[in-house]
């Protein structure tokens, strides 16, 4: 009965994450400014019409040096460059009957899970996730990908039990692999952590920018390079979302932030919708769609790692929060009678959510009074 309700907990999660518009359906189509709107999750082009994330640092400074140190940036890596497995050559863990080890050699780490009787051993294929919290790896293995049922988890510096593997203990070596993907669930991992790395039919973790490149969000850049290079006017050939309205640059975000329309659709109890940020912030009363300051983009640089001072998110509140008695003109909202500084360490209070190791921020701001239940 518990491991059922873990393994519930578990999958309404991940699924909470998975089932995003941009994947599934078109309720969430940005609406075009004047000019097509790019849609990350949809990367139908040619290899040839990317340029690669290295060619844009030929031009631009700032946003591809903040880039470099983002979750988004590394958002997926070849595991030869995952500076975990760097850090950590040898790595193990323990689960009943079987022994998983992950070896580096050669700047190439293997994965090895044994048991009494025999072993299995094939090369990590891909590194998911940033290692914020943790990451995770993929193998192939006689033609099937594999989500290894161990996952490295920063803050403990050590392998852990995967957050989707089967809570009951595998029944033989093979099942001991891990979490079967489809050609489907790898397409799905690979059009949000890492876009640029599917085009068309094609799954290309080699050649292709890995993570969440300059293109995974701004289209490709073959054409607007060359135009830049050749003296076109400036700018020419390429997606800027500056351009677009404030819920349309959220919209683009929200193709792999779980929208509020697709949270909705999906009923979440308790706690499990505060992994979709734009459905906690579309319930919170400083919600305005068409206010500026009320957009992902506002509070977030998409090219820079995520600020985790919660104190420098001041002046995001206070642009529409009165600071003394005197609400300026564009400041639709009060003046707290209780602090100053720090505004979103009360109001925005960190949940847990069952099954995740993820600690995640509820975006419906409002006055959280200690012991009072999280409101859904
Ligand atoms: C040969 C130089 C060059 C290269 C290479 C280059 N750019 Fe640009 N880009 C420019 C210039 C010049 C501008 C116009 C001035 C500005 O906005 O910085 C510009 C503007 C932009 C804009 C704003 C467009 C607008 O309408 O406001 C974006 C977005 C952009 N570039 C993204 C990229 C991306 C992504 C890449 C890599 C695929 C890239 N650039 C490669 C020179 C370049
Ligand atoms: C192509 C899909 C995609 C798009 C589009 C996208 N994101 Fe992300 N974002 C991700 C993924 C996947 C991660 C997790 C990265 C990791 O840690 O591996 C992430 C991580 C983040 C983080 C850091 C989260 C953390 O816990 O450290 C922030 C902040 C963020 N995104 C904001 C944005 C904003 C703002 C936009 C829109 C401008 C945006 N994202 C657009 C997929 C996307
Ligand atoms: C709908 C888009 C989406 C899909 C599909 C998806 N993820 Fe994610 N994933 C995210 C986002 C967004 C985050 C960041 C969560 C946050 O901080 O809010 C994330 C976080 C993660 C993390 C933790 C990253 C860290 O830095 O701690 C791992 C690992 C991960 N995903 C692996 C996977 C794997 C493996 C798959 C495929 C089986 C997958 N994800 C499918 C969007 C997605
Ligand atoms: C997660 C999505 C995402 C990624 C990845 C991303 N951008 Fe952007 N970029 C945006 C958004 C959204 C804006 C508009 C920001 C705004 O208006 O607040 C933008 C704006 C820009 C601009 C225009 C700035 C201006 O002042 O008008 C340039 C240039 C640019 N990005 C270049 C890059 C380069 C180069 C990379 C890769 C290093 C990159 N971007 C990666 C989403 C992204
Ligand atoms: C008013 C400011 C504000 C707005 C608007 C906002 N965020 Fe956040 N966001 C925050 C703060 C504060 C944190 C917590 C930072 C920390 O403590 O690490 C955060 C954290 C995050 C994280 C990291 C995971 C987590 O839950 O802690 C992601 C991903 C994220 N925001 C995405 C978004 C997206 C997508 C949107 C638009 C729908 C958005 N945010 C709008 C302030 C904002
Ligand atoms: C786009 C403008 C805007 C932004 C940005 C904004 N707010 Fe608000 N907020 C409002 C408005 C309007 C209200 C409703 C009037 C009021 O109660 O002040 C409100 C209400 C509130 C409330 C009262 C909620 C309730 O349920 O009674 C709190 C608390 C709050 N905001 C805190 C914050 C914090 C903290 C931030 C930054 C993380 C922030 N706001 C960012 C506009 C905004
Ligand atoms: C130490 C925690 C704390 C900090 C820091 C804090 N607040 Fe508050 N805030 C509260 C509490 C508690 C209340 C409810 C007060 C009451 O009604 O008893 C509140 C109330 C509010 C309200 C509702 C006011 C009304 O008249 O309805 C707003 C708006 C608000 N805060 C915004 C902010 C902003 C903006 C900041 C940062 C400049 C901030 N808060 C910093 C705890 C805090």
């Amino acid at each position: 009965m518990q491991i059922n309700r873990e393994l519930g907990a578990r999958l309404l999660w991940m699924a909470a994450l998975a089932v995003v518009s941009g994947l599934n359906s078109t309720a969430q189509t940005a609406q075009p400014v004047g000019e097509a709107v790019w849609q990350p999750t949809h990367p139908a082009v040619r290899v040839g019409d990317y340029a690669g994330s290295a060619s844009c640092a030929q031009c631009h400074i700032s946003e591809p040096e903040k880039h470099r140190t983002s979750e988004m940036g590394s958002s997926v890596t070849r595991p030869a460059e995952s500076r975990f497995l760097s850090e950590h050559p040898s790595l193990r863990f323990e689960r009943g009957p079987y022994t998983y080890t992950l070896q580096r050699e050669g700047g190439q780490t293997t994965f090895t899970a044994s048991d009494a009787h025999g072993k299995i051993s094939e090369p990590l294929f891909l590194a998911v996730g940033s290692g914020k919290v943790f990451q995770a790896y993929l193998i192939q293995h006689g033609g099937q990908y594999y989500r290894i049922p161990v996952d490295y988890f920063t803050a403990q510096g050590k392998l852990g039990l995967d957050t989707e593997a089967d809570p009951a203990l595998p029944a033989s070596l093979e099942a001991a692999l891990g979490k079967p993907l489809t050609l489907g669930d790898l397409r799905g991992c690979l059009r949000c952590h890492s876009p640029a790395s599917v085009v068309g039919d094609r799954i290309d973790i080699v050649s292709l920018t890995p993570g969440i490149g300059c293109e995974a969000c701004h289209g490709p850049g073959g054409k607007h390079a060359a135009a830049m290079e050749a003296g076109k006017p400036a700018g020419a050939g390429i997606f800027s979302p500056s351009h677009l309205l404030p819920q349309e640059k959220s919209a683009l975000c929200n193709q792999c932030h779980t929208s509020a329309s697709s949270m909705k659709a999906q009923n979440p109890q308790g706690v499990h919708g505060v992994v979709s940020p734009a459905y906690r912030l579309e319930g919170s009363r400083c919600w305005n769609p068409t206010d500026e300051r009320a957009s992902c983009t506002s509070c977030h640089d998409p090219h820079a790692a995520l600020v985790r001072d919660t104190a420098a998110y001041d002046d995001k509140c206070i642009s529409c929060h009165a600071q003394g008695t005197h609400a300026l003109a564009h400041q639709p909202g009060k003046t707290c009678p209780v602090g100053k500084r720090d505004c979103a360490g009360c109001h925005m209070p960190k949940v847990s959510v069952p099954g995740s190791p993820i600690l995640f921020t509820d975006h419906r701001i409002r006055i959280a009074r200690a012991g009072a239940t999280y409101p859904e």
